[in-house]
């Protein structure tokens, strides 16, 4: 081999493997072990790497993040509605919060591909200029980091109540009536793999949060850059292994190809991963909005196939607006001083089953009825750079906890509390623990790189639903 070839190989097989947004890929010549490189885990693309015949789509980290804060972010779209965050008796359908909303959709998938096919991907670039970013740190977990087709992690498994309600909740249309809640031999529960990205606005604050070394920033024991300024929005997309077989509202959903866990049996999910289908089945929003009481309001749409629409981004069907926990709505408060909640609005028009989330506040499709939005995302905190992130001991426990939703005790009340950044989680519960601004993904990044610079183990089990 001359030497030209043997350096361009080796160049190539460097660049190949380093995300394009560490420091060492600008200087290949530093890299002496990339196994070994903080860089080198921060950005990289997928835990996994595909084949090298592998000819489909492939998921490349947007990290290059931009190091001005873009103009214009008090004019995005949603921050002309006018909506009433003090209204205790906000309506769906009359109200402006259905506009709000499809503003945000509007805004979100512009320039996306309207059926969101499987070879378009979610596109990170739109008119010329990059809108969409990712967070580093998500390809580390061997058991949940991101896939190489399209990024995306697995998520909380959802069960077949979660799409029908186990028959509690009568659908006069037939929809949600599953085949598989009377099929005692089928599968009935489904992983969920999601991506998410966050438009500029929030990119320019991950350019001071996460540098080129990989290392989360922190100035003066806050995270760098935070809170997310004017104009941030997030959005997921989240997909569920279930298909319109077992799930018939899920007719002509975007079918996506992730590189998931293979299963065993009907109820094992090893840590194998093979490309298989998923489909989509519900889409997260997040938006900065300095009116609301936590300088945020989250939204969510349910695919729903039944809905007119010709194309997949109109048969998304909105499912309400998040803007606070309800602190004043059970378990919040005592059942005897409850009011109603209003801090969440809710969609009381969908014509397919939903559950919503704790006593009228907002979640979606696949998620845990017992939580709300916010509630999870409020305990977007991390501990003290030295301490692994341990939730219930020195974070908040956001996954389900004895009780949540249905007894009034210290958790709960915790839990559909109010806040804002940076102010601590409640009271004196984790008290060192650091303000996320409610963003969770940056918090896998701080439980990611915490793992991996103190040495944690980091194994995957295969898991089983129960
Ligand atoms: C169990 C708690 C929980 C609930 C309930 C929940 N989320 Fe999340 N969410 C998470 C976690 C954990 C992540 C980070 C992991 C990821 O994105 O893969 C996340 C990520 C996100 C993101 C990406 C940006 C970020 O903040 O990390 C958005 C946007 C989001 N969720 C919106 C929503 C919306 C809207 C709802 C309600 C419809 C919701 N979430 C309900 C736990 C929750």
């Amino acid at each position: 081999m001359s030497p030209f070839i043997a350096v361009f190989t080796l160049l190539s097989i460097v660049i190949l493997s380093i995300g394009s947004c560490s420091e060492s890929s600008e200087n290949v010549n530093e890299i002496v072990d990339e196994t070994d490189s903080t860089a080198y885990y921060a950005f990289r693309n997928s835990v996994n790497e595909p084949p090298e015949d592998y000819q489909g789509p492939r998921f490349e980290l947007s990290c290059n993040y931009p190091t001005e804060l873009p103009a214009g972010g008090a004019d995005m779209p949603w921050m002309k509605i006018d909506v009433d965050f003090t209204d205790k008796n906000p309506s769906w359908s009359d109200g402006p919060w259905l506009d709000y909303i499809n503003a945000i959709k509007r805004y979100a998938f512009e320039g996306q591909d309207q059926n969101l096919t499987n070879d378009a991907g979610w596109k990170a670039d739109i008119d010329g200029g990059t809108r969409w970013f990712h967070v580093p740190w998500m390809a580390y977990n061997a058991s949940a980091g991101r896939e190489y087709v399209h990024g995306c992690t697995s998520e909380r498994i959802a069960s077949v109540e979660d799409f029908d309600g186990d028959g509690v909740v009568d659908i006069a249309t037939g929809i949600g009536n599953l085949q598989h809640s009377n099929d005692a031999s089928s599968i009935t529960h489904f992983e969920t793999w999601a991506v998410g990205m966050y438009n500029e606005y929030a990119g320019y604050a991950f350019s001071q949060l996460f540098p080129k070394t990989g290392v989360p920033s922190l100035t003066d024991n806050l995270p760098t850059g935070l809170p997310f300024p004017v104009g941030t929005c997030v959005v997921k997309t989240l997909f569920t292994t279930a298909t319109d077989q077992e799930v018939p509202f899920l007719v002509n959903s975007p079918e996506w190809t992730v590189n998931r866990h293979k299963m065993q049996g009907d109820t094992t999910y090893l840590c194998e991963r093979e490309r298989q289908a998923v489909y989509l089945v519900q889409v997260d929003v997040a938006v900065v909005d300095p009116r609301s009481p936590t300088n945020w309001v989250f939204g969510t749409f349910a695919y729903n196939g039944t809905l007119d629409g010709a194309t997949a981004v109109e048969r998304l069907d909105p499912v309400g607006i998040q803007f606070a926990m309800d602190p004043g709505t059970f378990p919040g408060i005592e059942k005897d001083k409850s009011e109603p909640a209003y801090q969440s609005v809710l969609n009381d028009q969908m014509t397919i089953y939903e559950h919503f989330g704790c006593n009228g506040r907002l979640c979606g499709p696949v998620d845990n009825p017992e939580a709300s939005c916010m509630s999870c995302h409020g305990g977007a905190y991390t501990a003290p750079m030295n301490e692994l992130d341990k939730m219930g001991e020195n974070i908040p426990q956001i996954f389900g906890f004895d009780g949540m939703c249905t007894t009034f005790n210290e958790q709960n009340e915790a839990f559909f509390s109010n806040r804002k950044y940076p102010e601590p989680y409640f009271e004196d519960m984790f008290p060192d623990a650091i303000p996320l601004d409610f963003s969770l993904q940056v918090q896998v990044a701080f439980t990611q790189y915490k793992k991996y610079t103190l040495n944690a183990k980091n194994t995957c089990s295969p898991t089983t639903p129960h």
